[in-house]
């Protein structure tokens, strides 16, 4: 996802934007630039990779000038090239861009045909040519900012500058977020809040289709049918100190040991204590007594929580649940309908696939539910009802603190909708609650097994693939436990129910394959502990990860053992999560890989 900054300020912008790029790079990118008004000329200084390499440009050749804006571009259309790069510049127009313009071939071929001399591949630069043809036509910037945004398809954030315009940016917003900061005599764009983060924390959201016009004095903000509108002015919490790694080597890292912090903050904001039960404000919305089924649809690692939630609400509240990968969901063309309720997970709450899918069910009546962790994001501002996570920022690209306080949430909502459904007994539910509420010590005493695993992930990282296995609720986690491998070391990795074991898996089953059982002594343990012994008698290597009596009954059939606090059902896919991420951070630490930003991936999928 790429990042947008603008500065309409009173001091040195280059300085300002590259500070806030830096907020930025967790949402992962492969060339950045800025772009600044030097005596009314657009000047601008890109460069490919990191951003040392745009910083190292800037100080061989620095630019001045009070206003400017910055990207830095994980690249779609067009490789991550220094002339891809933005941001991109037309006659009189320089802007950075955020999504996607599906109909760029063929405004491209209108401004080649109006004489414009294209020098890129993307489709931005095509956008900055039709502006710059509509202000050579007379037009001034923001009519012609007004008559070319309806024309564009597809997905945007945009920020503009104008030659010979000081005193003015134009920002507009469809399907990508912008936001606006308002300073003292200065104002700004950002993706995010994160961005706005080191100028202010008076933060204006755009809504779809708006588009907004600075000046230091204040702003303008546009509908998408040109109507002035008003848009609420919010005060961020995301604060600079949130913004960095502390005693950590990674954010990652502080992250994972955010955890037991963050839980107790979800805890205590989705349960009631002095009574043990749920309180989820506005679970109502859901009608969770009138449902025949819940639908569920999330990606990647939030996608892994809502499968957990499955075994859930299926458990606790009776309630069947349909669980869909949103880039499946969005093209299904699923039956949905108002006896239905949808629930979307998303920690950034802006990726495409989900937004779609929730949009898909908006379409045909169904009550919309969103857990998300930005409660200003996309995702939360087209449901009905959100739940935030309260994880505070997750800066690393591999989500962790969010996953578990989306299971926090997701058992809150599961325990809460067995009381609605008359389902779930007020004794039971005191009782789930009360494990609940023990998490945030539990975590403490899970992180507590840190040195061992990152002893034994040193020989993982010499591996070239590995199997995590799991059995109900731990099933998701062996998902997530190889999903986490795969994008911090990039080591292949799978997933599996153990018990598919036999059906294919165990084929791949020898000495140079380390496989991850994730089983706490419960009900069907010693079922894992058959599949453990089918693994060891050919020689796979097995790492168990368990509690004190699941290691005692392992049968010796595991290389290493690591032994978690014993716990309820309940409760351990959220604190087995724990040793799950630390197996693929210390990995990764040991591969040398990096570990905030893995290779090709972005923090948050806003394409599709
Ligand atoms: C998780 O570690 C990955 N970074 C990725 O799978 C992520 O969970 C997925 O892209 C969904 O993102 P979201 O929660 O912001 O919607």
């Amino acid at each position: 996802m790429c990042g947008i900054v603008g500065v309409l300020g009173n001091i040195e912008a280059a300085p300002r934007i590259v500070d806030s790029l830096k907020r930025l790079e967790y949402r992962g990118y492969d060339s950045a630039g800025v772009a600044t008004l030097i005596d009314g000329g657009l000047v601008r200084r890109r460069a490919e990779g990191k951003l040392r390499n745009l910083e190292a440009a800037l100080e061989r050749s620095p630019l001045s000038g009070t206003s400017g804006i910055g990207h830095t571009r994980w690249a779609t259309h067009g490789a991550p090239t220094l002339s891809n790069a933005h941001p991109h510049q037309a006659g009189s127009v320089a802007l950075v861009h955020n999504g996607i313009i599906e109909n760029y071939l063929e405004l491209r071929d209108e401004v080649v045909g109006a004489g414009a001399v294209l020098s890129t591949d993307t489709d931005t630069e095509v956008v900055a040519h039709l502006i710059d043809l509509a202000r050579t036509r007379g037009l001034s910037p923001r009519e012609a900012v007004a008559e070319t945004l309806p024309r564009l398809k597809g997905a945007f954030a945009l920020a503009l500058l104008f030659a010979g315009e000081d005193d003015l940016m134009i920002g507009a917003r469809k399907g990508s977020p912008l936001a606006i900061g308002h300073g003292e005599g200065e104002m700004f764009f950002g993706s995010d809040a994160i961005a706005l983060s080191p100028f202010t924390d008076r933060i204006t959201y755009l809504d779809e289709g708006d588009w907004a016009v600075l000046t230091r004095d204040g702003v303008q903000i546009f509908d998408r049918d040109n109507s002035p509108v008003e848009r609420p002015e919010a005060k961020s919490s995301v604060t600079s100190s949130l913004m960095d790694k502390g005693n950590y080597k990674h954010f990652m890292a502080k992250e994972i040991h955010e955890q037991p912090e963050v839980l107790g903050h979800t805890l205590s904001r989705y349960f009631d204590y002095t009574t043990n039960t749920a309180n989820v404000a506005g679970a109502e919305k859901l009608n969770f007594n009138k449902l025949s089924r819940l639908l569920i649809s999330a990606c990647g690692t939030a996608y892994l929580a809502g499968l957990v939630s499955k075994y859930w609400f299926e458990k606790y509240a009776r309630l069947p649940v349909e669980i869909d990968i949103a880039s499946e969901f969005r093209y299904r063309e699923t039956p949905v309908s108002g006896n239905d309720a949808a629930l979307f997970i998303s920690q950034s709450g802006e990726t495409a696939d989900t937004l779609a899918s929730l949009r898909y069910c908006k379409e045909n009546g169904a009550a919309i539910g969103a857990v998300v962790n930005v409660p200003e994001s996309t995702i939360a501002r087209e449901a009905d009802m959100v739940y935030p996570t309260i994880a505070g920022p997750e800066i690393g690209v591999a989500s962790t603190k969010a996953f578990t306080c989306q299971l926090a949430v997701l058992a809150a909502l599961a325990l809460q909708a067995g009381r609605e459904r008359g389902v779930l007994s007020a004794e039971r539910e005191q009782e789930l609650v009360s494990e609940l509420t023990e998490i945030p010590s539990l975590a403490l005493k899970a992180l507590a097994a840190e040195s061992e695993i990152e002893k034994l992930s040193q020989p993982l990282s010499k591996a070239d693939n590995a199997l995590y296995l799991g059995r109900s609720t731990n099933y998701p986690l062996a998902l997530e436990g190889a999903l986490k491998l795969k994008e911090l070391s990039y080591i292949h990795a799978e997933g599996y129910a153990a018990g598919e074991l036999k059906h294919g898996p165990i084929a791949l089953i020898d000495e140079n394959m380390p496989v991850f059982v994730i089983a706490p002594y419960d009900s069907i343990y010693e079922k894992t502990v058959s599949n453990m012994q089918e693994v060891a008698a050919r020689g796979g290597r097995i790492v168990l990860i368990t509690d004190r009596k699941g290691a005692e009954e392992s049968g010796g059939a595991a290389e290493n053992t690591v032994i978690m606090p014993d716990m309820s059902d309940i409760v351990a896919p959220i604190i087995y999560a724990l040793p799950v991420q630390l197996i693929a951070y210390h990995t990764a630490v040991f591969m040398g890989t990096d570990v905030d930003q893995p290779r090709n991936l972005a923090k948050s999928v806003t394409v599709e």
